[in-house]
């Protein structure tokens, strides 16, 4: 995962009272390692001096799109694009309303429509405003377009009233944007966002999945595994900032979608993940990379009201049914000529022999193997280190890194080896 230092983070306060803490979210944000730009409505300059976000932040605060008081007019286009996230904070009804239209009008409006990254809004306002229909619909239209939402809390709100609309706190808020910065793709040496980069991903259709499964039970339990989704998340991600056009399908998991993903499609157990998969490969993608955790066995009839314990007794036994499995079963039968697949295997022991066996079995043309006992690979840390392999045998071993960049350098490995 990229870390702070090398992210830049472009922050808009519109005018709402709760611009007060945005001050200290900046000092945060600084602290955490953040590189931070600070943009303001006119009305946020009347709550709170642009000269407090420009000594916090450390860097001018552009408080107009016409260059007032300066030689010349804000290139917002440029402007935009040196953030790689944006952050709106205090968000406004009237904010929300404008970035759900596209309306440009001032420099935060602006910004917003000219920045290629992800957007994290804390809305903050009076409770009626928040809950009028048409500030709800606005949330979900930006929502639907992947916008992240923080907010808002329950508390006293300026009108005096204790209800919903206020500003999360910047705690909470940073933390918001700690998970949201796990989905930004590194910048090169150079600075420059591999969005910049012509190559060889631009312009392919890919197809990921990730996740695990759930698989029933009853109504309210089910059969799962620990898959995060952290993997296919950071492939889509980087895919799509190669300019390729991806479609993600997952299993349940709780992260930001990435932006700019052709298709996105959530789906809950291994059988909707199989038909799933089965439709988006008659879009004859080029790639199937498939990181997804799907469960083998999935309860043979999963019970239509909640099992109650005084029913199942001190014991009781489950019926399992197979799963299909994907790449075994259902890619053969939807494959057209040409699609290169992708497997991943977590294997513990003869790691090397056991996954070259899977590629072989399911018709890979390459498979990430990761085994997690491998020291700086293990469940729940930070790092993980993976070998690529082809049908010859391995191509590439990674070092122990973060699993976004994992991400780029497999696509960058995947690329090299097919062009090689
Ligand atoms: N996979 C799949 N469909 C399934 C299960 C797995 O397509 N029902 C895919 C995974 O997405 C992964 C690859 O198969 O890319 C290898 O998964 P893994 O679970 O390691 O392999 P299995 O053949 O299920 O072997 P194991 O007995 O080790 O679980």
């Amino acid at each position: 995962m990229p870390t702070p230092d090398s992210i830049r983070i472009m922050l808009m306060v519109t005018g709402g009272i709760a611009a007060y803490k945005s001050c200290m979210l900046t000092r945060l944000l600084v602290q955490a390692g953040f590189s931070v730009k600070v943009a303001m409505t006119e009305a946020a300059t009347r709550f709170v001096s642009p000269m407090t976000f420009q000594v916090l932040s450390g860097h001018p605060v552009a408080t107009d799109l016409w260059g007032e008081g300066q030689s010349h007019a804000l290139d917002h286009v440029e402007y935009a694009r040196w953030s790689d996230l944006t952050v709106v904070a205090p968000a406004t009804a009237n904010t929300l309303a404008k970035a759900a239209s596209g309306i440009a009008d001032e420099i935060v409006s602006t910004l917003l429509l000219a920045q290629p990254g992800p957007v994290l809004m804390a809305p903050a306002m009076n409770d009626n405003m928040w809950r009028h229909p048409a500030t709800q619909a606005n949330v979900v239209l930006l929502k639907e377009r992947g916008v992240q939402m923080v907010g808002p809390g329950t508390g006293f709100l300026a009108c005096g009233t204790v209800d919903e609309g206020r500003m999360m706190e910047p705690e909470e808020i940073l933390a918001a944007i700690r998970i949201l910065a796990d989905t930004v793709v590194p910048r090169d040496a150079d600075g420059d966002s591999p969005t910049d980069q012509t190559n060889f991903w631009a312009g392919r259709k890919v197809l990921i999945t990730a996740g695990p499964t759930h698989e029933a039970i009853d109504p309210v339990r089910y059969i799962g595994n620990r898959s995060s989704g952290a993997m296919g998340f950071a492939l889509a991600a980087q895919a799509v900032a190669r300019g390729a056009a991806v479609t993600l399908i997952s299993g349940p998991v709780a992260r930001p979608r990435p932006r700019g993903l052709r298709e996105f499609v959530g789906v809950e157990t291994g059988r909707e993940m199989s038909a799933a998969v089965a439709t988006a490969l008659a879009a004859n993608p080029d790639w199937l990379i498939m990181t997804a955790a799907v469960a083998d066995f999935a309860p043979a009839q999963p019970a239509s009201g909640k099992l109650k314990k005084e029913d199942l007794g001190a014991g009781w036994q489950l019926d399992m049914v197979r799963n299909p499995d994907i790449l075994a079963e259902i890619v053969p039968a939807h494959r057209q000529p040409g699609l290169k697949v992708v497997g991943f295997a977590l294997e513990t022991e003869d790691v090397q022999a056991r996954a070259l066996g899977k590629l072989k079995a399911k018709a890979m043309d390459y498979i990430v193997a990761n085994n997690p006992t491998a020291e700086g690979s293990g469940f729940g840390e930070e790092n993980h280190q993976v070998q690529l392999l082809a049908a010859g045998g391995m191509i590439w071993q990674s070092e122990s890194r973060p699993k976004a960049e994992l991400a780029a350098e497999l696509l960058t490995e995947l690329a090299r080896h097919q062009s090689g």
